[in-house]
C-alpha cells in the first residue's frame, strides 16, 4: 500500500500522507491541505470524514461489527454487566473484581441528588418532555459541583465527577418520569444494582414497593450494554464537539442528550412506537406505509429502518431482536404492536425499495418493543438510550480531553451575497 495519497489541484500536486487503524481502515490525513493549497474538503453529513482518532470502539458496517475496547458486542450482552462495561468503555480494560466492587460501589453512595434539584425539578410543567429535562438537570449539575467545571481535573477529581454523573443519570432520569406523571419522587436505594435501581426509582409509589423480576433487570441491563457506545455517531460528536472548547464533562454530556432527542438519531425508539400505533390506528395496513415511506413527495420514513453505518444488518438489532422475543414469552406479553413489527419488517425486508438501499431494521425498530414490555412509558424511551449512551459519551469526552484535541471548528464553502452596500430604508 502506498503511503501517501496524490491530489493534483490546478495543476499542482500535493501529497497526503495515509493513517492506517488497527483494523486496517485506511484515512487520509488532510491536516496541510488547506494550508499547503487553500483548498478544503466538502463532506455535508461528515459521511467521508473521521473526526479523530478513537481506540474506544469498532465499528464495521458492512460486516455488521461492534466491538467495545475490542470486545464483540455479542459477548458482552451476553456475559458482562452494564457497570463492567462502563468501566471498560471509560478506562479501556475489563475491571478485576476489586476495581468492579469499587467503581459499584462508589456509584452506589453518590444516586442522591441535591434536594434543591427538585426546586428545579417541580418548576417543569409535567407536560414536559423528560429528554429536556434530563438535559437541563445534568447541565445543572454543573451549579452544585462547581469543581466539575475545570476541563482539567486532577485523575480522582475527575473520577468522581464521572461517578456522580453515573450515579445520578438514574436517579434524574426516573425523576423526570415522576414529575410527567405528577407523582412523589423516590429516592434510590442503594443495596439494589443499577439496573433494579433504576427501576425501583421509576416504579416504587409511597403506597407499593416495587417488586424487582430478574427477566426485567436483565433486559435492562442489556439494553443499556448495547447502547453504550457507537462511535462517531451525532450526539457523540456533539459531546466531543462541546468538550473541545474545553466545556465541563458535564455540559458536553447535557448537548450530547439534546442531540440523541432527534427523531433521526436516539428519538427513532419512541417515533417507532408512535409510528406502529398510526398504523394500528389506521386500520393496521402496514403495506400503506411502506408505500408513503417509498412516496418521494411524502416527508413519512418508516423509523427505525436504515442507518448511516450499517449498510447490511445492525448486531445490536440481531440481539435486541431475540432478546425481545424471550422477554415478550418471559412475561407473557401479547402486544397487537409485536404483529404490525413483524408484518412491516418483513414488507420492508422484500421490497426492492428498501432491499436496493441497504435500509434493514436498526437497534430502535426493536428496542421500543421490549421497553414497552417493560412497562416504560413511551416519552421515556429516549431517556433510556441516554442512560446506556452515559459511559460511552464519557470515554469520549475523556479521549479528548487526553488526547489533547484541538477546538473543533469546521469550515465552509460560503454561497451568500458577495460584498454589497447598505441600502436606506426608504430605498429598498
Ligand atoms: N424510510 C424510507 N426511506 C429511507 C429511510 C427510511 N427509514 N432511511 C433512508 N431512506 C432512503 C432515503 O430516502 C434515501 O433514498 P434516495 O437514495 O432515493 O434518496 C436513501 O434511503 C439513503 O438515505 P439517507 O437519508 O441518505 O441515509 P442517511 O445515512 O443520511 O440516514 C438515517 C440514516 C438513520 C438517518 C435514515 O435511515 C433514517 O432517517 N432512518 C429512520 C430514523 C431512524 O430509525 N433512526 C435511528 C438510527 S439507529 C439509532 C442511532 O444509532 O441513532
Amino acid at each position: 500500500m502506498s503511503d501517501f495519497a496524490e491530489i493534483i489541484l490546478e495543476g499542482k500536486s500535493y501529497k497526503l500522507p495515509i493513517v492506517e487503524g488497527t483494523e486496517n481502515e485506511k484515512a487520509i490525513d488532510i491536516n496541510s491541505l488547506r494550508a499547503e493549497s487553500g483548498y478544503i474538503t466538502l463532506d455535508s453529513g461528515y459521511k467521508n470524514t473521521g473526526a479523530t482518532e478513537s481506540a474506544i470502539t469498532f465499528l464495521d458496517g458492512e460486516e455488521g461489527i461492534l466491538r467495545y475496547r475490542g470486545y464483540p458486542i455479542e459477548q458482552l450482552a451476553e456475559k458482562s454487566s452494564f457497570i463492567e462495561v462502563a468501566y471498560l468503555l471509560i478506562y479501556g480494560s475489563l475491571p478485576t473484581e476489586e476495581q468492579l466492587n469499587d467503581f459499584t460501589n462508589k456509584i452506589k453512595i453518590h444516586t442522591l441528588v441535591n434536594e434543591d434539584m427538585r426546586k428545579i425539578l417541580d418548576g417543569f410543567p409535567s407536560a414536559a418532555h423528560p429528554m429536556g429535562i434530563l438535559s437541563a438537570l445534568v447541565s445543572s449539575l454543573t451549579a452544585f459541583y462547581p469543581e466539575s467545571l475545570n476541563p482539567n481535573q486532577k485523575k480522582e477529581e475527575l473520577d468522581l465527577s464521572i461517578v456522580r454523573l453515573m450515579a445520578k443519570m438514574p436517579t434524574i432520569a426516573a425523576w423526570s418520569y415522576k414529575n410527567s406523571i405528577g407523582h412523589p419522587v423516590n429516592y434510590p436505594k442503594n443495596k439494589l444494582d443499577y439496573c433494579s435501581n433504576f427501576l425501583h426509582m421509576m416504579f416504587a409509589y409511597p403506597t407499593e414497593d416495587y417488586e424487582i423480576n430478574p427477566v426485567v433487570v436483565n433486559a435492562l441491563n442489556k439494553l443499556l450494554i448495547l447502547h453504550a457506545d457507537h462511535e462517531q455517531n451525532c450526539s457523540t460528536s456533539t459531546v466531543r464537539l462541546v468538550g473541545s472548547a474545553n466545556a465541563s464533562l458535564y455540559s458536553s454530556v447535557s448537548a450530547g442528550i439534546s442531540a440523541l432527542w432527534g427523531p433521526l438519531h436516539g428519538g427513532a425508539n419512541q417515533a417507532v412506537i408512535e409510528m406502529l400505533e398510526q398504523i394500528i390506528a389506521d386500520g393496521g395496513d402496514s403495506k400503506k406505509f411502506i408505500a408513503k415511506a417509498k412516496d418521494k413527495n411524502d416527508p413519512f420514513r418508516l423509523m427505525g429502518f436504515g442507518h448511516r453505518v450499517y449498510k447490511n444488518f445492525d448486531p445490536r438489532a440481531t440481539i435486541i431482536k431475540k432478546a425481545a422475543d424471550e422477554v415478550l414469552t418471559a412475561l407473557g406479553v401479547k402486544d397487537p404492536i409485536l404483529d404490525i413489527a413483524k408484518e412491516l419488517e418483513e414488507a420492508a425486508l422484500t421490497d426492492p425499495y428498501f432491499v436496493d438501499r441497504k435500509l434493514y431494521p436498526n437497534v430502535d425498530f426493536y428496542s421500543g418493543i421490549i421497553y414497552r414490555a417493560l412497562g416504560i412509558p413511551t416519552d421515556m424511551f429516549t431517556v433510556m438510550f441516554a442512560l446506556g449512551r452515559l459511559p460511552g459519551w464519557i470515554a469520549q469526552w475523556k479521549e479528548l480531553r487526553e488526547q489533547k484535541e484541538p477546538i473543533g471548528r469546521p469550515r465552509q464553502v460560503y454561497t451568500g451575497e458577495q460584498e454589497r452596500n447598505y441600502v436606506p430604508m426608504n430605498e429598498r
